[in-house]
């Protein structure tokens, strides 16, 4: 038989991790709906226990649905393993605190989706775990000028939520290992069918499934994936190199490739407890087998608006990395070749009144708090996503007070331009 990770990206979205279901014959993936599975014998639930045999013993930590989608993400990001778990929320924080506890430090991009930005600033600190951030990210400098004998790892989002910024990943991969750290970047916005951050060097990259992977605004999840290629014996990580007393002095290192998803899963997922529930799992299996005939048709509708938007009088400016005019096309030729996604942001000339105005006048456009869903999507983060942010934060992470967010979704072109129409009519009168 072909040998699965020699297949297209088309294929692997639709095969990978999958097969016909060895009970049933079912072809679609099943809902292992399961809370637990029985033991063969005694020695087999010790083995299990003891991780030297692996196989599923409770849903929180293991489920066949949940291995499906976590096989196939881990095979179109091209990492050795993935961990999937309730919400892109809970990625980013197992993704932190599998390899830094209090008293330890991480340097991120201020470039974040506010969530991050608040699990970074606020939650994280209450831990003892501190973050600096990184005002400039795109020269690495910045980042190097940050790090402190007590860092653990940098964070960035490969296409920043909202504002539309590449994170130039092998510069920033670099510093990060000058230093013996990992980088996590969060590829929510590009998925890995536009951007694949193992092959630039990042270590670590985390998912809100919750967004594109699962495509159609039905379930939260969240994914972490292990590139497998970081050595963390360096010193820094005594989690890894040392026996781990709940898990019968298990050295995590000593376990090969994919041990920092199985330390995430083992020790994290069993004891702080965001599991994906097993229809989620499905839903989001389901998305990804159209993934990239979704994106291509995003990122072409996504183009012509934002043209149309750099084109309108009532346009003050046009931030999609897709633009010849945006201080990050070249890296997006770079990193995204095929595309730059499908979140925009544009400020009216009316500020903040004109914005409100703007989105409440759109019809076909849905006025929610997401984004990767087939339908367009619309939002004021200054007043929404971004409001918990102070006003300078939120200038930090792109988010001036007449932005107006688009995620552009795939009806017809033509009705997606009628309708910003209709709100920019409407913004007139502010
Ligand atoms: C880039 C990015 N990362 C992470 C998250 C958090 O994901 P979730 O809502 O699935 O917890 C979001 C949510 O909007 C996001 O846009």
């Amino acid at each position: 038989m072909t040998d699965p990770q020699s297949w297209s990206f088309e294929t692997r979205q639709i095969h990978a991790g999958t097969s016909p279901d060895p009970t049933t014959g079912a072809r679609a993936l099943p809902i292992y709906a399961t809370t637990a599975y029985q033991f063969r014998d005694s020695q087999h639930a010790a083995d299990l226990f003891a991780l030297a045999e692996m196989g599923n013993i409770y849903t929180r930590i293991m489920n066949p649905t949940q291995d499906a989608l976590e096989q196939r993400v881990a095979s179109l990001e091209g990492g050795v393993a993935a961990l999937a778990v309730a919400s892109g929320q809970s990625a980013t924080t197992l993704a932190i605190l599998n390899i830094a506890e209090a008293g330890d430090h991480v340097v991120a991009s201020a470039s974040l989706y506010g969530g991050t930005y608040n699990l970074l600033h606020h939650s994280l600190p209450k831990l003892g775990v501190t973050v600096s951030f990184v005002e400039n990210p795109d020269d690495p400098d910045n980042w190097q000028s940050l790090v402190r004998d007590n860092t653990k790892a940098f964070f960035g989002e490969t296409i920043g939520n909202p504002k539309g910024d590449i994170l130039d990943i092998e510069k920033v991969a670099a510093v990060a290992h000058r230093n013996g750290v990992p980088l996590i970047v969060d590829n929510t916005i590009a998925t890995p069918f536009l951007i694949r951050p193992f092959e630039s060097g990042a270590d670590v990259v985390v998912h809100s499934a919750t967004k594109y992977l699962g495509g159609h605004g039905t379930a939260i999840a969240g994914l972490i994936v292990d590139g497998g290629s970081f050595d963390w014996t360096g010193g820094r990580f005594p989690g890894f190199t040392t026996p781990d007393p709940t898990y019968n002095g298990v050295v995590y290192a000593d376990l090969g490739a994919p041990a920092y998803a199985l330390k995430a899963r083992v020790q994290l997922l069993r004891d702080l407890g965001p599991a994906i529930s097993p229809f989620n799992a499905f839903l989001v299996v389901q998305g990804i087998e159209t993934l990239s005939l979704r994106m291509e048709r995003h990122i072409q509708n996504t183009l012509t608006v934002a043209e149309f938007l750099e084109a309108h009088d009532e346009v003050d400016r046009v931030n999609y990395p897709g633009l010849p005019s945006s201080p990050w096309h070249a890296a997006q030729q770079r990193y995204a070749p095929k595309g730059a996604g499908a979140v925009l942001t544009f400020e009216l000339h009316g500020g903040r009144d004109a914005g409100q105005r703007f989105v409440e006048a759109l019809e076909l456009h849905s006025h929610v708090a997401n984004i990767g869903d087939v339908r367009s999507l619309v939002i004021h983060p200054a007043s929404t996503t971004h409001s918990q942010l102070t006003a300078e934060e939120q200038l930090t992470t792109g988010v001036t007070p007449g932005l107006v967010r688009l995620a552009v979704g795939l009806e017809g072109i033509e009705d997606i331009l009628a309708d910003l129409e209709a709100g920019f009519r409407a913004a007139k009168t502010a």
